[in-house]
């Protein structure tokens, strides 16, 4: 069990047509409670942390403990980079023993989406690590700011980017978004169907948060094997935090910790549930 590669993991959810969640986490109580609810439903999972967390969670001291983690699950974990878009920053996560990264150019022209994505690919190969890459904009970061207009993605540029940079999966946009959505997301079927038919690597969905489940089970049906899930995660810790603090009587630092696991945990628990992962670890 223990440390792997998110390649192998997604492989897997594609034979056996389920969803792997890729849950963010900015602390130890996040990591721990998402990594509790995978060995409680013998579920294969991801871990990762975005570019844009780093000044929160700073990659030299976070990288270890996530590995750690990882290590010392009871079910496959992979550690997984997100949203890079400063090759430094690749590198470093690289460096550290991330097992994929994912090099985000979906705002530049597919020409230079490509370019940097097969630099990012060359420099993956060297660790064995696996690489995510994205056509189309999302219309925001991953921290749920605003940073441009959506745009779709369009199944010929999905392909032209699978088969001119070998990449170990996509992300798409098809109407979803970071951060919490403004109105109930539409999720254009059309788009992932096509971009499913030309490609042979697994598609990722971000903006996981907020996506009905039976959205994510259509997705999944049609080929979505890696979901990212952040905000619902951020969102339930903070919550829980805000409950214990308002209602303990003599709030107890180390209680309130439990609280923000027990948070995590609940979340990541409940989008396995929907994504079919539950099991797949122990076959
Ligand atoms: P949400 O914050 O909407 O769940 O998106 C997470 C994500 O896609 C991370 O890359």
């Amino acid at each position: 069990m223990s440390l792997v590669s998110m390649k192998e993991l997604l492989l897997a959810a594609e034979k056996g047509k389920y969803g792997v969640g890729a849950f963010s986490v900015a602390n130890m109580e996040m990591v721990l409670g998402a990594v509790s609810a995978a060995e409680e439903l013998c579920s294969p999972m991801i871990l990762q942390v975005a570019q844009v967390r780093l000044p929160y969670s700073p990659l030299p001291i976070f990288a270890p403990l996530l590995l750690a983690a990882a290590n010392n699950a009871k079910v496959p974990v992979a550690v997984h980079f997100d949203h890079g878009t400063e090759l430094s920053c690749i590198e470093q996560a690289l460096q550290l023993g991330f097992t994929s990264v994912m090099i985000d150019a979906s705002k530049y022209s597919i020409e230079e989406n490509i370019r940097l994505t097969r630099q990012v690919k060359a420099m993956a190969d060297k660790h064995g690590a696996a690489v995510e890459a994205e056509v189309g904009q999302l219309g925001s970061t991953e921290d749920g700011k605003a940073d441009g207009e959506a745009m779709y993605s369009d199944p010929k540029e999905v392909r032209r980017l699978y088969e001119e940079t070998g990449v170990d999966a996509i992300a798409l946009s098809i109407g979803n978004a970071h951060g919490l959505y403004k109105k109930e997301p539409k999720l254009n079927f059309e788009i992932l169907q096509a971009s499913k038919e030309l490609v042979a690597v697994p598609l990722v969905l971000h903006g996981g948060s907020g996506i009905s489940d039976e959205d994510f089970r259509n997705c999944i049906r049609h080929g979505i094997r890696k979901i990212n899930v952040a905000t619902a995660t951020f969102l339930a810790v903070e919550q829980a935090a805000r409950d214990y603090v308002t209602h303990a009587q003599h709030p107890d630092y180390f209680l309130l910790s439990e609280t923000m696991r027990l948070g995590a945990y609940e979340n990541v628990k409940r989008h396995m549930l929907v994504f079919g992962s539950d099991g797949k670890a122990c076959v």
